[in-house]
């Protein structure tokens, strides 16, 4: 695999490390302008990089496989640049179009966050770079901005519409912490999750089934939400509680109800689960959790079987709750589990998806680790 010194005969001036994450509550609310818990992974994006002076960017990821990708900045367009370096570039767009005065780099890429599993593989890229940029051209901003910059990489650049999620937890994220944020207006709280001395463990359970937020699916059901918000006169779907919902859905047509009652009762999954973590009862997280599975799969509707058999074995061996997170449409699965019962609860998973036939899943353990940082 290329070094640095090898792909630009050159030594990087530093090197910047982004995590992937997982989300334990809070799905499908952020762009609702609700909650949501994150926590980042050990799992990282590394960024190794150098300013140029002529204008190029020039992009090598390890996980890419092809030659350098080379790029002038100030030709930089959305939806000019296919693959994985629009991630990457759209930073750099991004930055430029807020009236940032960067220029090019030469920039190497290397990443164990697994792609297309629903744990923000593009996140980790985009904050990765931004943080390189930050540090190498001295803009001083602050991980909420870096935060909305590379959310805006990949909603105008890239052409994906999330929410501020995924960004704001690769950024923000402390070890041995949950971020409670408002995406509202990007407060957050770090949430102490000390699932060691509780005694459990996070089980992620990579379904390998293809998770594509760009297929037009997530948008839809975006849309969907910002046009019940607007029938119903509200600035957002977080302006309404559990209070206010059974009049609401008397005022929608029948295709908003479900989409409705997901984000309305979700924001409350996750302030009863950010009272729960207060509260050191960390095994009560578990039914919060299978509850916003059964609301992602009934009423949003964004589970598909596979992420339905993976959370039904986990509960059929022991696990104290799981969901489907990030998402949806395939992607991974979170399971609570005792430490000790990990393993038996990964192995049924497993025997799970091969009785049904499908190809078996990857797994990980989850502890709540560090945001963007620089490394050297
Ligand atoms: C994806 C998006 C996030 C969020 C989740 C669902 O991960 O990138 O912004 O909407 O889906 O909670």
């Amino acid at each position: 695999m290329s070094t640095f010194t090898e792909l630009y005969h050159r030594a990087p001036e530093g090197e910047w490390a982004a995590p992937g994450r997982v989300n334990l509550i809070g799905e499908h609310t952020d762009y609702n302008l609700g909650f949501v818990l994150p926590i980042a992974l050990p799992q990282t994006t590394r960024v190794q990089a150098a300013r140029r002076t002529d204008g190029l960017l020039r992009l090598w990821s390890a996980q890419g496989g092809g030659p350098v990708t080379e790029l002038r900045v100030d030709e930089l367009a959305p939806g000019s640049v296919a693959g994985w370096a629009g991630y990457p570039a759209g930073v750099v767009w991004a930055l430029r179009d807020a009236g940032h005065p960067v220029g090019g780099a030469d920039i190497r890429l290397d990443s164990d966050v697994p792609s297309g599993a629903g744990l923000s593989s593009s996140a980790a890229l985009e904050c990765a770079v931004a943080a390189a940029y930050d540090d190498l051209y001295r803009l001083g901003l602050s991980a909420p901005e870096l935060a909305l910059l590379a959310q805006r990489a990949e909603n105008a650049f890239v052409g994906v519409p999330c929410g501020i999620m995924d960004q704001m937890a690769s950024m923000c994220c402390r070890p041995g912490a949950a971020l409670f944020l408002d995406s509202r207006n990007l407060t957050v709280r770090q949430v102490p999750v000390d699932l060691g001395a509780a005694g459990l463990a996070l089980l992620v359970l990579d379904t390998r089934v293809k998770h594509d937020l760009g297929d037009g699916a997530y948008a839809a059901l975006r849309a969907g939400c910002e046009k019940a918000a607007a029938l119903l006169g509200l600035p957002a779907l977080r302006s309404l509680d559990a209070a206010g919902l059974p009049v609401a859905l008397e005022r929608l047509p029948d295709d908003l109800r479900p989409l409705v009652r997901h984000v309305v009762s979700e924001n409350a999954r996750v302030e009863a689960a950010v009272a729960a973590l207060d509260a050191g009862d960390l095994a009560a997280l578990g039914p919060i959790l299978t509850a916003g599975h059964a609301s992602l799969r009934d009423d949003y509707r964004v589970s598909c079987p596979e992420t339905d058999l993976a959370v039904d074995a986990a509960l059929a061996a022991g696990a104290h709750g799981a969901r489907m997170t990030g998402g949806g449409f395939g992607g991974s699965v979170i399971a609570l589990v005792d430490a000790d019962a990990a393993e038996h609860v990964a192995a049924a998973v497993t025997a799970a998806f091969r009785a049904a036939g499908h190809t078996e899943p990857r797994t990980l353990t989850a502890v709540p680790a560090e945001g963007a940082r620089r490394l050297r």
